[in-house]
């Protein structure tokens, strides 16, 4: 069930994503030297959020040492990157063309593979060296420094939908979706719940009213198993909400 203090609720989308924004600004400026991973989740939520985490005039981000940060993915569906419903491609137009990023260091989750199921083990394989240095024996799971995350209307986060296999997958970091049974009902692979409940700071941007009500049994329903409601975070944890269209 989703903690109340765990969310902080708008009157207006652009007073959430304001604020959202401020919080992303916030957990990606880590002091020192080391690298700071990010995953990013696909969806519409995200462009608006993009076009302000890019914008010059939110001074929020121009010290952000973007230099440092490593990219990955929450979820992609299984289409080439130049497909009108790839997540990497909508983030590569909407954001990452104007950030100095290094290219090395920005990790699409590969939709050239044979299967989607080919390419969530090379994908686990991909963050295996990523996180290798992350000498964390209590657990084997990836910890990212931040995750981005949307919510469907149905509930569900990443593309860990109601009732699938892939929500109940424990021991894998990335994993599957033959069929999410959703627009766009197109195979996805996605970080597996584990790791999304590893990460050091969790951003959900929730906006719009047909996701209220499953949004308000995840926040009230201690018995709800939906997505959403299964989603813990070690760390911090914002949802940042408007429910009004
Ligand atoms: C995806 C996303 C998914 C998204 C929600 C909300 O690949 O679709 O990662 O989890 O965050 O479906 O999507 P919207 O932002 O479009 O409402």
């Amino acid at each position: 069930m989703i903690p109340r203090d765990t969310v902080h609720d708008f009157p207006s989308a652009e007073a959430a994503y304001a604020h959202a924004a401020e919080r992303i600004a916030a957990a990606l400026h880590v002091p020192g030297s080391r690298r700071i991973t990010l995953a990013l989740s696909g969806g519409r939520s995200p462009i608006k959020l993009f076009e302000l985490l890019r914008s010059d005039s939110q001074s929020l981000f121009k010290n952000i040492p973007w230099e440092r940060v490593v990219v990955c993915w929450v979820d992609e569906r299984f289409v080439p990157p130049d497909h009108p419903e790839s997540n990497f491609g909508l983030a590569r137009k909407w954001l990452l063309s104007s950030l100095p990023i290094p290219e090395e260091q920005i990790f699409p989750m590969p939709t050239d593979r044979p299967s989607p199921e080919q390419a969530a083990q090379d994908y686990e394989q991909t963050l295996g060296r990523l996180f290798a240095s992350q000498n964390d024996p209590i657990n084997s799971f990836p910890r990212f420094d931040l995750v981005l995350l949307g919510m469907g209307p149905d509930g569900h986060v990443a593309s860990l939908f109601p009732g699938k296999p892939a929500l109940d997958e424990r021991e894998h970091w990335v994993t599957d979706v033959p069929e999410p049974g959703m627009e766009p009902n197109i195979p996805r692979i996605t970080l597996t719940l584990p790791v999304l409940n590893h990460a050091r700071s969790t951003v959900a941007l929730v906006t719009g009213s047909k996701k209220q009500p499953a949004f308000q049994e995840a926040r009230t329903d201690p018995r709800s198993t939906l997505p959403a409601a299964l989603l813990a975070p070690q760390g911090s944890m914002a949802w940042v909400t408007c429910f009004s269209d």
